[in-house]
């Protein structure tokens, strides 16, 4: 089993497409994330780049225009391919840049180049060793070199899980991938557009978070990707971007440069913030992160179970993981604790076979998603020698 690439070569699909239709704001977008991620894109230029999973280009488009002097993506999906490169032809057709589309797996892929920055967004999460395909990907990576991955854990992915859950409940195990999208559009696309900024279509989204069997498949938090690459590589920046380090930088020698370890700490404490993006916290004790964590990764089990197979006991599982949510969530934003409780009435709704229901608070739940996380590989302080 190849998570995403088996789904989507079976469909014939790549549904990771992008609106950018106006150029500026999405170019805007991704200077943005590179700002919080701490890319300078000046620094790009003449430079190589690998990336791993480009989909379907949209994003590549945006680094080309960096003018790295290499430019190699990899990617297993025949039709993303073929859009990037058609992207790619469109709007780096006429640069200098040695640009190389290679189809192949991730876990084949194998160059004696080093390089510059290599980029994974959207690929590491959901696979079924996530943290194993990290270090892989990671050797490419040139000594002082960046990587830049995305994370995503059961807490930031949460409400996407419980529509999740409310999709098996409104629709057939059997049901065809068609079958599925015509009952799940109308039922969870107004809740898309409450999402400013978002670029995808509602059918894209539904396929990628919703249908998209996850079966066997590991999340990958910060927390999880930065003990991979440790002590190798040095946490660099986040986006959302929300690591502090108030230490006077001349206090910063020895055991005190481990910047790993703090970069944990942080997220840890900040935890709950990517539950609700509607909603901002101050950090918190990192012991109430901890089982909120717990609480969210077991709800995540039990949906992904439920979603394969439906069986009384899968159900059982979801509705004791969704009460002990319940008490993890109480002291969070009332807005959140509303929107679980209209999610907990309408899952009723869809068990009484009813299809018309309000979603009250919970249509404009989201997490954080994905978090995207930059990292450099540490090389020798280059300490010259008196003569
Ligand atoms: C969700 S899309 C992300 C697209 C884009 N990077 C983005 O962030 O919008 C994941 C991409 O990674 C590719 N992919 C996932 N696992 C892969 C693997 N093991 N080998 C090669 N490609 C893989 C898929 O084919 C798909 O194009």
């Amino acid at each position: 089993m190849k998570a995403f690439v088996d789904f989507y070569t079976k469909e014939g699909i790549s549904p990771v497409a992008q609106d950018i239709e106006d150029l500026e704001k999405h170019f805007h977008r991704r200077h943005a994330l590179y700002r919080h991620v701490g890319i300078v894109p000046g620094l790009l230029s003449g430079r190589s780049i690998l990336e791993f999973g480009p989909g379907s280009g949209h994003n590549s488009i945006v680094t080309a225009a960096m003018h790295p002097a290499r430019y190699v993506l990899v990617d297993a999906n025949p039709v993303g391919l073929e859009h990037t490169r058609d992207l790619l032809q469109r709007f780096a057709g006429s640069g200098s840049i040695d640009i190389s589309v290679v189809q192949s797996f991730i876990e084949d892929f194998e160059t004696s180049e080093r390089f510059d920055l290599v980029l994974c967004e959207g690929v590491l999460p959901t696979q079924e060793a996530p943290t194993e395909l990290l270090s892989q990907i990671a050797r490419f990576v040139r000594s002082g070199g960046m990587i830049l991955i995305t994370c995503i854990d059961a807490a930031s992915y949460l409400a996407e899980q419980l529509r999740r859950f409310a999709a098996a409940l409104a629709t057939h195990e059997e049901a065809s991938t068609e079958e599925k999208l015509a009952i799940l559009v109308p039922l969870l696309g107004p809740h898309l557009d409450t999402i400013e900024g978002m670029g995808r279509s509602h059918e894209d989204w539904i396929l990628d978070n919703v249908i998209q069997p996850f079966q066997g498949r590991a999340l990958m938090g910060l927390d999880e990707a930065i003990d991979a690459l440790h002590p190798d590589f040095s946490v660099h920046g986040t986006s959302p971007s929300f690591l502090v380090d108030r230490r006077w930088y001349k206090r910063i020698t020895g055991p005190a440069s481990d910047f790993n370890a703090v970069a944990n700490q942080m997220y840890l404490a900040e935890l709950h913030n990517f539950i609700d993006a509607r909603t901002e916290h101050s950090v918190r004790k990192r012991e109430r992160n901890r089982s909120l964590l717990a609480a969210c990764n077991e709800a995540y089990q039990g949906i992904v179970n439920h979603s394969e197979a439906r069986s009384s006991a899968a159900m059982a599982r979801v509705m004791k993981a969704l009460e002990v949510l319940r008490s993890e969530l109480a002291d969070l934003d009332p807005l959140t604790v509303r929107s679980f409780d209209d999610f907990l009435r309408v899952v009723a709704r869809l068990q009484a076979g009813e299809r018309d229901v309000d979603w009250g608070n919970f249509a404009s739940w989201f997490g954080q998603g994905q978090q995207y996380l930059s990292l450099v590989r540490d090389r020798p302080l280059g300490i010259p020698e008196s003569s």
